[in-house]
């Protein structure tokens, strides 16, 4: 049988990978599709470079459309990331009939629901393997391994960045802004890094989780988004004297009236492996109800990786290429007339446990003052630490644990602690989360 024939939009770090080990592994990826998968043409604005990767194995056109309207083309994958000519692109191409493999989270996140909708009037796969945690194949694990459970929580280390960023403060006791030139020197972290340190790329992968978790749309803008830079190596000092590590986790969780979406620094129990992921790798912990808990751990992202996932969707959807479109795995796990809109909780409501440090006047009675507050809130202390005050220091820190509580009556308590006359500045609160 012909190959199937597939043309990239982009040929980046990830576009390369994924020619290469097209390249190098052809045989048994043919063997694994029934069908040979060749890259017969190439977009990118930069030929030039286009053509030094693919040489004479392949097309290389300076405009999308031209792989958009060639008809010969079954899948077009597009790795050109973003929510502008990305989009479009994509439209286009569903609107053309071709199948698509996209390594886009932010797309997908942002624009799922349309993309999806507009796929399944057309009978068009838009496959997304790479968009969660580069290689790890979460969402094939999420969408079909665990199809018999009740997902009850996600969560997950799901931005290299940040993880390298945070393993640096924790083993060096560096500041976040130190540490981060350094990820940028060694190319971990990107020129412009809001989008990572500021945990929107973890929302956007999050959300992509939730809603093929629950059967829910993708809701990012409800996300609750807080990023590491703020973070102080202090915290990550005093949660490691208590026998945690700090991670950037994306959560999705299912309560009772809706869902838990949001992504913050976050304190894990050292003995949890994924406390133990560290460097840029990737880490998703899923829990069912049948199964319990598994665990996802690998590269997210890099070009192999990447790429590694981009090509088993290209074998998912070379394999399914003749199907009947109802008979294939639904975009969001679900069948789309079962996805069903339940609401993303604001964070006020969400429940979890906190990390308090707070700068106090070393004298008797301001403790009692601090545990009375917490006791009128019902919120109960699990583990407390006061630092004797440095030499000719009054004042000095009091790091708490909390149980579990509701994210407004936190922030009550909080208030009524930095209104007290002994209680020097802002109350420092992260959440945690046992796992
Ligand atoms: N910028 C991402 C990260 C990789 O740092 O993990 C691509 O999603």
């Amino acid at each position: 049988m012909k190959p199937i024939q597939v043309g990239l939009l982009g040929i980046g770090t990830v576009g390369s990978g994924v020619f290469n080990v097209l390249s190098r592994n052809q045989e048994e990826i043919r063997r694994r599709a029934g069908r040979g998968i060749e890259i017969a043409c190439v977009a990118d604005l930069d030929t030039a470079r286009a053509r030094a990767i693919v040489g004479e194995n392949a097309r290389v056109v300076g405009d999308a459309r031209e792989v958009i309207a060639n008809p010969e083309i079954d899948i077009v994958v597009e790795l050109i990331g973003g929510y502008g000519i990305a989009k479009q692109l994509v439209l286009e191409a569903i609107a053309a009939g071709k199948h698509v493999v996209t390594a886009n989270k932010a797309l997908l996140a942002v624009h799922g629901t349309e993309i999806f909708k507009a796929a399944a009037e057309k009978g068009v796969v838009v496959a997304y393997e790479a968009a969660v945690a580069g290689g790890i194949p979460i969402i094939k694990a999420l969408r079909e391994g665990l199809a018999a459970n009740q997902i009850q929580w996600v969560a997950g280390i799901i931005n290299g960045t940040t993880n390298f960023i945070l393993s640096e403060m924790r083993d060096k006791g560096l500041p976040f802004a130190e540490v981060l030139k350094e990820a940028q020197a060694l190319g971990y972290a990107e020129a412009d890094p809001t989008f990572d340190v500021e945990g929107v790329d973890a929302a956007h992968k999050a959300t992509i989780m939730s809603a093929i978790a629950f059967g829910i749309p993708k809701q990012f803008d409800k996300a609750y988004i807080e990023g590491i830079s703020k973070l102080d190596s202090v915290d990550i000092g005093y949660a490691e004297q208590l026998g945690y590590r700090i991670k950037l986790l994306g959560i999705a969780r299912r309560r009772e009236n809706g869902v838990e979406l949001r992504v913050h620094p976050t304190l894990i129990p050292e003995k949890r492996l994924i406390a133990n992921v560290e460097g840029a790798m990737n880490a998703v912990l899923v829990q069912g109800d049948a199964v319990g808990a598994t665990l996802y751990y690998g590269k997210g992202a890099g070009a192999e990786p990447t790429a590694s996932a981009v090509i088993a969707d290209l074998v998912d959807v070379t394999r399914l290429h003749t199907s009947d479109p109802e008979h294939r795995v639904p975009h969001l796990a679900f069948q789309p007339d079962q996805v069903h809109d339940v609401p993303v909780l604001p964070i006020e409501e969400v429940v979890t446990s906190y990390y308090l440090r707070m700068r106090v006047e070393d004298k008797p009675g301001v403790l009692a003052d601090i545990t009375r507050i917490l006791a009128d809130s019902s919120i109960s202390i699990e583990a407390l630490i006061q630092k004797e005050a440095a030499e000719g220091e009054a004042h000095t820190d009091i790091i708490m644990l909390t149980h579990q509580t509701a994210e407004k009556n936190a922030n009550a308590a909080i208030a009524r602690i930095e209104a007290l006359p002994v209680v020097q500045g802002k109350v420092v609160k992260l959440r945690m989360e046992t796992l």
